[in-house]
């Protein structure tokens, strides 16, 4: 096992490049089993998650090689058409395979994920809308399987806006026979920048971007090479580290668009932006002051920088709330930052922070990818010296996350430990 150690008390000061974005390589690695040939997917970031998908994918005889930031592929040999428990239950996105699997090949087998750290995730709305576009689907010992001779489009309406069905749904949707709407789609650019590849690969995608997606669907469609659009979340991690450590920071390679909400709030917080292109340089030169936030789908405030923001909240000037209407139970890191001395009180789903505690070094424990964020964050500018254990949640879904700290100034190192 592994832990950071730091040690807090440092404005974060410097350059650093923001990595390609995990969600949308999630989506975009599976993609490629929608026609065979070889892809290059550039920007794909190195870490956990990316690689647990590609091992998911040679498991179905997709092969799967990352060189420097691209990853390259090639599923013209698939031979498997299940994805298993061992692979499913280490990452939710690997259900992901199910939608490519049944277009393309008629049938799969996989694995239901079950739920997560912070609560139940369910994916009926993946089941449902494959079964509108006329598929077979069965519950059998935790596996769906599901059959069609060819899937058939019609119209997916979303009670509510998902992600992981919006995908899963556009997967089997452009290889349907005849058109499909789907409506109350999501519009998170992770959903945007699959929908472009799609087209890339030959689909005909109306309305992307927006909550009415209208596909034609093909007989067939084709390889290509595709750049992953840069990580929100990673970049939103470093822009509240900035703030929160008094800092003056650089983002490269970014997405400012894509972080709007964030931007906003950080602003109404005192957060100074200076903005050119794919570059945003922040500083805070007169301290924060609380600001509530809500969480909500594209374009809102996104939930998984919610955690991050409670951190954030704790060297601020005043009181502020933090509800997550997406995930309501998503507050197991507000234990963890009460024992480094936040003053933070959970009711339903919302977070009560009264900023400007005094916080102090001590041992917490990851729960999650983001709360791990977030503890990261509050032991940036906690007095003395943290010990964060568990960090495999981290190493998930950040690429190198210590070493672009350290580039910036932090103090922060990775050990290895016995404890668990
Ligand atoms: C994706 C992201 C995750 C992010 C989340 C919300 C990936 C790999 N993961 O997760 O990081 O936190 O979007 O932005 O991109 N729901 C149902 N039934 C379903 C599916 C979802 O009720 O079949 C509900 C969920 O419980 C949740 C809401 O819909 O309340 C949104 O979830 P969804 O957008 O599907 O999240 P994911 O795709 O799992």
């Amino acid at each position: 096992m592994e832990k950071f150690i730091v040690r807090g008390g440092k404005p974060l000061q410097g350059t650093i490049d923001v990595s390609g974005a995990k969600n949308a390589s999630l989506a975009l690695i599976p993609a490629t089993l929608l026609a065979p040939g070889v892809y290059n997917l550039s920007n794909t970031p190195n870490l956990r998650d990316v690689w647990t998908m590609s091992r998911l994918m040679s498991s179905l005889g997709v092969h799967c090689e990352l060189n420097d930031s691209t990853l390259f592929v090639d599923s013209s040999n698939v031979t498997s058409l299940e994805a298993p428990y061992e692979h499913v239950k280490k990452m939710r996105a690997s259900f992901y395979v199910l939608g490519p699997l049944l277009a393309r090949y008629g049938k799969a087998k996989v694995s239901l994920p079950g739920g997560c750290a912070w609560g139940p995730r369910p994916v009926d709305l993946h089941i449902k809308g494959l079964k509108k576009l006329g598929a077979t689907i069965e519950l059998d010992s935790g596996y769906v399987l599901a059959e069609t001779d060819r899937l058939r489009g019609d119209h997916v309406h979303f009670d509510i806006s998902s992600v992981g069905a919006t995908v899963n749904i556009l997967f089997g949707a452009v290889l349907a026979r005849g058109e499909s709407l789907i409506t109350n789609a999501a519009t998170e650019p992770e959903v945007t920048a699959l929908a472009r590849m799609l087209v890339s690969m030959g689909a005909e995608i109306e309305g992307i971007g927006t909550t009415t997606l209208r596909v034609q669907g093909k007989d067939e469609l084709h390889a290509c090479d595709v750049e992953t659009i840069p990580d929100r979340i990673e970049a939103g991690t470093f822009l509240m580290a900035a703030a929160m450590t008094g800092g003056d920071v650089t983002l490269q390679n970014c997405n400012p668009y894509h972080l709007t909400a964030v931007i906003a709030k950080l602003e109404e917080a005192g957060v100074e932006f200076d903005i050119n292109g794919s570059t945003i340089r922040v500083s805070t030169p007169a301290g924060l002051s609380a600001q509530d936030i809500t969480t909500a789908v594209y374009p809102g405030f996104p939930t998984d920088l919610q955690a991050q923001w409670t951190a954030c909240m704790l060297v601020a000037q005043g009181s502020a709330t933090v509800t997550d209407t997406v995930y309501h139970d998503r507050f197991k890191h507000v234990p963890e930052l009460n024992r480094l001395g936040a003053d933070i009180e959970v009711t339903d789903n919302t977070a009560h922070i009264r900023g400007g505690a005094e916080l102090s070094g001590a041992s917490v424990m990851s729960t999650d990818l983001r709360a791990s964020a977030s503890l990261i964050l509050a032991a940036l500018v906690a007095k003395g010296s943290t010990e964060i254990l568990r960090i495999y949640h981290i190493d998930r879904g950040y690429e190198a996350i210590e070493q672009k700290l350290r580039k910036l100034g932090a103090d922060i190192s990775r050990v290895r430990t016995e404890e668990f």
